[in-house]
């Protein structure tokens, strides 16, 4: 029976995910990303699926295979990525950005492949645009959770994140702890919610950790609608 009450959940609920880092590009053969592999995003949308949501699921480039009935867009830049969350937002009700997003990118792209010389070489780079930031803007009745990838003081930045960019939730992790964050099957968090309420979510699976949040999500949003 409870299996039966998680699977149906998030039913009629449309479920929007980014998972992945993103490539930015310099010259045709080198760019600069960061340890993202995609794990818990894609954790999110498989759980989400398996909760009976209609998924859509944003991925920057990564090695996994898409989870059952979900709808996989796949992007490369930074830039590309705003482009497909900002065009998906509007039709659906629950939002998570989990996808790590090159805060940066080189402000000139060549053409050709540059050759080395001697002597240093130093790269110019460009802010590239706050894609959360810009759905905390535009959001209206979506349900909107963020991440936080943080080293230190991860309370302190992560709770600034979640009022600054307007967030329902934030997921916070300490990406340099024993088993969290880049590249692990598993994570340890601290979801806060603009209420208040305050999870603390020891070190679990990345499925495991993507169904507390999802359930997390579907009962505010569905106490809200009640
Ligand atoms: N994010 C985004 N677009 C960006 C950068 C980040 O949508 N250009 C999102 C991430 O997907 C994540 C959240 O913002 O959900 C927080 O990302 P994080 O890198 O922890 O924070 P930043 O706001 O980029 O700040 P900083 O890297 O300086 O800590
Ligand atoms: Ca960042």
């Amino acid at each position: 029976e409870e299996e039966q009450n998680r699977s149906s959940l998030l039913k009629g609920k449309k479920v929007l995910i980014t998972a992945g880092p993103t490539q930015e590009k310099i010259d045709p053969v080198r760019y600069f990303t960061n340890p993202s592999t995609g794990k818990m995003g894609f954790a999110l949308a498989r759980q989400a699926s398996l909760m009976g949501a209609e998924v859509t699921l944003v991925a920057g480039p990564v090695t996994l295979d898409t989870p059952p009935r979900v709808k996989r867009i796949d992007v490369t830049t930074a830039e590309e990525m705003y482009e497909a969350v900002t065009t998906e937002f509007s039709h659906h009700d629950i939002v998570i950005k989990s996808a790590a997003v090159a805060d940066y990118r080189p402000k000139n792209k060549y053409e050709h492949k540059m050759k080395k010389s001697t002597g240093d070489y130093a790269v110019e780079m460009e802010r590239t645009k706050d894609i959360l930031m810009t759905l905390g803007e535009r959001k209206t009745k979506q349900y909107l959770i963020g991440f936080a990838a943080e080293t230190n003081d991860v309370e302190y930045y992560g709770e600034q994140k979640l009022r600054k960019k307007n967030l329902d939730a934030i997921v916070m992790n300490n990406v340099s702890a024993e088993g969290t964050g880049f590249a692990h099957d598993t994570n340890s968090s601290i979801y806060l919610t603009k209420e208040g309420k305050r999870l603390v979510l020891p070190l679990m699976s990345k499925d495991q950790l993507a169904q507390r949040i999802l359930t997390e999500a579907a009962e505010t949003v569905s106490g809200e609608a009640t």
